[in-house]
């Protein structure tokens, strides 16, 4: 057996395998020292260039989002060490009380990013405007593609993506290149190693031709006067506020809109929990760069969107509108010409004299008294005989009766020209005094509701749902509705709510109920929003949209026909005929009296 192994031993056989076996532990060993040396160094030099781009690109915010999507702190350390500023580490879940500053994203693949990318963006501070820092482990060119369709679908353009290898290649494009416009990108841009990076500038500014030659897709409802669809063949040339400023804009930029109409725009868009959103606003999600359309500002839109407001110079409000006072039925005119008090006064002073009268003279007949002094007061004259002091008092009844009538005559003729009105509901106390009901449409009630959390205040009758029926409805009610509207929106349909006289039927309550902001809405993301904005606060300071708010006005406006009253008799014919009559019937009594007293003087003398 021992002589056998040595037999083995000596073989040309045994050599070769001792040498393999050699060999192989000496590779083992150097490749295990090898792998270990390198996976330092890796660490180090990734670390290191990543820490670099932070320091230097990410220099202007206060934190930065670190985003773990699948690997787990090996990042965190290294950025720690470095001792850099605040890192917020996060799942791609967790709902962030603060805006994100800046992202730097670690993910185990680029399957796995993209699946866990829409919880970022669905989140309400998502920022697609800041830097980002992309690390993906494995990545191969076709999935580099697929992250960034992904990234441009959610319009983040600053971004560098970093295969996470030793010393990693990085990655970026621009969707804004050769007119892109943030839609395409026509090349993914390779720029070289991390390492030697640093004689780069990795977050250059991409937008440099500006708007220019782009088309942008605007979804705008109808919702005048801020956005009007014309109907095919119509011969109103008008577009809406919000169009006209940005045909402005887009001269100034040389862009172009093409504008798509969604509907009436009744439909109020909600922000649910889990960020999908409704109505109008749906459409920026789905494909549209802006929304037109007079949309109000409210507290969750303002962290989902981007948005252009302040457009307007006299901001819209929401207003209580109510049926108008009519006129007092013309008999009632007759006891409404003195307010209560001075008819009480008037009955006081005459009870008064009264009194005096018959404790002075203490007649028999004191019904007599009543008459006499009913008849001073219709003005007709009798003689007064008696003592001075008897004399005086009459007269000085007589004077007072002569005022009475003569300021009710006076006020009675001024009647005929400005006729009595019915109590006007005119605030909001009155609407619960006189107990008028609610007919406020849909959009309008979720407006309240998502500014107010207040869903109780008004219930709503089927023949109010929509907007203009509630206009509609309230007008033609006999007093016991009010409504809710934009002013705005019933200032451009406020001749549809005229009677044919091109009187007004309805009366806006002085108070609004709280004035709201009309914005244009973007994606967020949407480049050079600020710039926008300013431009539309230039066109506002200009008076150029004033000016076209009222030639829209106006060119809506100029196809209402009314008819002119021929004249005013209609109301004051009561009055007059009252005046006329009463005036008639006196002569005649007067003329009466001289006969009658003519007659018994003839009498008398034969
Ligand atoms: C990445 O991480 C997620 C979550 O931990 C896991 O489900 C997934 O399998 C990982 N993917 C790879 C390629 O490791
Ligand atoms: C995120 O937090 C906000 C309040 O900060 C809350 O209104 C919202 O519902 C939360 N979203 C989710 C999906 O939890
Ligand atoms: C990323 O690194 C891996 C491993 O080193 C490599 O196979 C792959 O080609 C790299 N991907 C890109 C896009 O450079
Ligand atoms: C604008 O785009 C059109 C094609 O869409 C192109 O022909 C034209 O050259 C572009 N204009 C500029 C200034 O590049
Ligand atoms: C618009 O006018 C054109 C020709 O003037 C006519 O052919 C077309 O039918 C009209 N469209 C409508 C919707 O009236
Ligand atoms: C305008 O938008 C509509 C709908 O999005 C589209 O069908 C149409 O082709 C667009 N027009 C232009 C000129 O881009
Ligand atoms: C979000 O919630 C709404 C209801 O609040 C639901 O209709 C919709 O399907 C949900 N969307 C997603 C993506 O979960």
């Amino acid at each position: 057996m021992k002589k056998e192994m040595k037999i083995f031993e000596n073989s040309p056989t045994c050599v070769i395998g001792k040498m393999l076996l050699r060999s192989c532990i000496l590779l083992l060993c150097t490749s295990l020292v090898k792998g270990g040396i390198e996976d330092i160094r890796t660490k180090d030099s990734k670390g290191k260039c990543i820490g670099n781009i932070v320091k230097k690109y990410f220099k202007r915010s206060n934190t930065i989002s670190l985003v773990h999507m699948g690997n787990h702190n090996e990042l965190v350390k290294v950025l720690n060490t470095m001792q850099l500023k605040t890192i917020i580490s996060r799942s791609p879940q967790s709902n962030m009380t603060i805006l994100n500053e800046h992202y730097v994203i670690d993910a185990n693949s680029s399957t796995y990013f993209i699946k866990q990318f829409r919880y970022l963006v669905y989140e309400r501070r998502w920022n697609p405007t800041t830097r980002f820092l992309i690390l993906i482990k494995n990545l191969n060119v076709h999935d580099l593609y697929n992250v960034f369709d992904i990234l441009l679908r959610y319009h983040v353009i600053n971004i560098l993506i970093l295969n996470s290898t030793a010393d990693p290649d990085i990655y970026t494009y621009n969707p804004f290149e050769n007119f892109g416009c943030g839609r395409r990108y026509d090349r993914i841009i390779d720029l070289g190693k991390c390492s030697k990076s640093y004689t780069k500038d990795l977050y250059p500014d991409k937008l440099i031709t500006g708007l220019r030659n782009c088309t942008f897709n605007v979804a705008s409802t109808h919702w005048p006067p801020f956005s009007i669809k014309r109907p095919i063949n119509s011969t109103y040339i008008m577009v809406g506020i919000e169009e006209y400023i940005f045909r402005i804009i887009s001269q100034l930029e040389s862009f172009n809109i093409n504008v798509t109409f969604i509907g009436d725009g009744e439909k109020f868009s909600t922000i649910s929990e889990n960020m999908s959103i409704d109505g109008p606003l749906s459409f920026v999600q789905n494909g549209a760069d802006m929304v037109f359309g007079g949309l109000v500002l409210v507290e969750a839109r303002t962290d989902m969107f981007e948005f252009i407001y302040l457009h307007l110079l006299d901001q819209d409000s929401l207003v209580y509108l109510v049926k108008k006072a009519g006129r007092v039925q013309p008999w009632r005119n007759m006891y409404l010409v003195f307010q209560v008090d001075v008819w009480l006064t008037l009955f006081l002073i005459f009870l008064l004299y009264f009194l005096l009268f018959v404790l002075f003279f203490r007649p028999k007949d004191k019904s007599w008294v009543v008459l006499k002094m009913l008849s001073f007061m219709f003005s007709s004259g009798t003689g007064i005989r008696g003592s001075f002091f008897k004399r005086s008092i009459f007269i000085a009844w007589v004077w007072c009766s002569y005022f009475f009538s003569s300021y009710y005559q006076s006020t009675f003729s001024s009647v005929t020209t400005h006729p009595l009105m019915e109590h006007q509901i005119a605030t909001v106390e009155d609407l619960e005094r006189y107990n008028l009901k609610s007919c406020v449409s849909e959009t309008i009630l979720d407006y309240i509701e998502a500014t107010l959390h207040d869903k109780q205040r008004f219930e709503t009758l089927e023949q109010c749902k929509l907007y203009l029926d509630s206009i509609q409805f309230v007008s033609q009610s006999e007093h016991e509705y009010f409504t809710v509207v934009h002013f705005h929106k019933y200032q451009y349909y406020k001749l549809d709510y005229y009677n044919e006289y091109g009187e007004e039927t309805m009366y806006k309550l002085d108070k609004p109920i709280y004035s709201s902001l009309n914005c244009i809405y973007f994606y967020k993301g949407f480049p050079f929003i600020d710039k926008l904005q300013m431009y539309a606060l230039r066109v506002r300071e200009n008076g150029m949209i004033n000016a076209h708010m009222s030639r829209l006005y106006r060119e809506f406006q100029i196809h209402y026909k009314f008819k002119t009253k021929d004249s005013k008799e209609l109301e004051v014919l009561v009055p007059w005929g009252i005046l006329g009559l009463g005036s008639c019937l006196s002569t005649l009594v007067f003329v009466g009296e001289i006969l009658i007293k003519k007659f018994n003087d003839k009498n008398k003398s034969k």
